[in-house]
């Protein structure tokens, strides 16, 4: 045991690996702790009907340069057909390769984002699209919780997994759905000093900001989740659950899950610019992602390279891993891992990979606790 002056008691490796774990198929439609168990079931996104996000402007503090004037022109237009199709295909593949896994893949069914839409503040030229349910939707045990996204074009292009959620929901799920935010411009930072380009005028937050321990959940505040986001999730999850806010590196904080990713009890990935050493993993190994292999010229609309360690874990040894990112598929496979390549780079330019474009519904195994205690 190590104790320091915040009271942590680092846990060694033997230790890490769990209370009330086990190998049974869960009894409930809805039930995922971790982002490695066995995977059962998955929501896998879908491109087609996607359109260019409708500008504003806390959008300059995560968005790729170059997608800025394309957001303030083409807001509400269809991303060209082209490079839809591409990704529509990879998402499909994906889909196979999950299924040939023997793993359940349910489907957002296609919808058309271009309606415009507005609230007594605010209007907006379209929607955006439904690739990346993980922005939306976190599971944690059996409670599917839908986020209150800080982007005023996103507040309906959610809806298309509302037929699944409404299934869940029939089946038993607990569904959630954090408070509704106005986005009125009170929430917007306005000083070029600011820290952050949201404040803490109501909370919210994309799901995709926070990883799954078991009873333990690590977050971040980013540009599009505040600190009143994380507490809502905390005190809407209860006492059973701990969210951690962590410290991260990364100047354009939107999603944590390009950099970090648990692969394992004791198995921690992480982005080399990024991660901030934190007592929450005393006793896991800890490996860097290599470089991205992409090259430097590819479209990227929304996010960075770095998305080649966005990955999904079908079980505690498995991991689909992007084709081309042969570095990845060698760290990997040194560490112990069986990879499942899957071809994805058209998706990388619409903003995510594997583990964004995904929402693990049902893992085998419940909860447990893996990270040293901090109190
Ligand atoms: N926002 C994250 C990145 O661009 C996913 O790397």
């Amino acid at each position: 045991m190590i104790h320091d002056r915040k009271g942590v008691r680092a846990m060694t490796v033997s230790s890490l690996a769990t209370t009330r774990r086990n190998g049974r198929s869960p009894a409930t439609a809805v039930s995922s702790y971790t982002e490695w168990d066995p995977l059962e079931e998955v929501i896998v996104g879908r491109l087609a009907g996607g359109v260019f996000p409708t500008w504003q402007e806390s959008m300059r503090a995560t968005m790729p340069p170059g997608s800025w004037r394309l957001f303030q022109e083409r807001g509400g237009q269809p991303f060209p057909q082209d490079l839809v199709d591409a990704a529509d295909e990879e998402l499909d593949g994906l889909a196979r390769a999950l299924e040939n896994a023997g793993v359940t893949v349910v489907r957002p069914e296609p919808a058309d984002h271009r309606a415009s839409f507005g609230t007594p503040h605010w209007s907006s030229s379209g929607g955006c699209y439904a690739a990346m349910p993980r922005d939306h939707l976190i599971v944690v045990g059996d409670t599917i919780v839908e986020s209150p996204m800080s982007w005023r074009c996103r507040q309906f292009d959610g809806d298309a997994f509302r037929p699944l959620l409404k299934s869940y929901f029939d089946r038993d799920a607990r569904w959630l759905q954090a408070p509704r935010p106005q986005l009125t411009e009170e929430l917007f930072a306005t000083g070029d000093h600011d820290e952050w380009a949201i404040t803490e005028f109501e909370p919210v937050f994309d799901a995709a900001d926070f990883m799954r321990f078991g009873r333990d959940l690590v977050a971040q505040r980013s540009h599009v989740t505040n600190a009143s986001g994380i507490r809502w999730l905390q005190r809407a999850l209860g006492d059973g659950f701990r969210v951690h806010t962590i410290e991260v590196n990364d100047p354009h904080a939107m999603h944590i899950d390009a950099t970090l990713l648990p692969l394992a009890p004791g198995k921690l990935l992480v982005n080399r610019e990024r991660y901030v050493p934190n007592q929450l993993f005393d006793g896991w190994e800890i490996r860097k992602a290599p470089q991205p292999a992409l090259p430097p010229d590819w479209p990227m609309y929304f996010c960075s390279p770095w998305v080649s360690m966005n990955m999904l874990s079908v079980d505690e040894r498995t991991v689909v891993v992007e084709r081309q990112e042969e570095p990845m598929i060698e760290l990997l496979t040194d560490w112990g891992f069986r990879c499942i390549p899957v071809d994805f780079r058209h998706v990388y330019t619409f903003g995510g990979s594997f583990h964004c474009v995904t929402v693990d519904v049902r893992r085998r195994g419940g909860d447990g606790r893996y990270l040293a205690r901090v109190r």
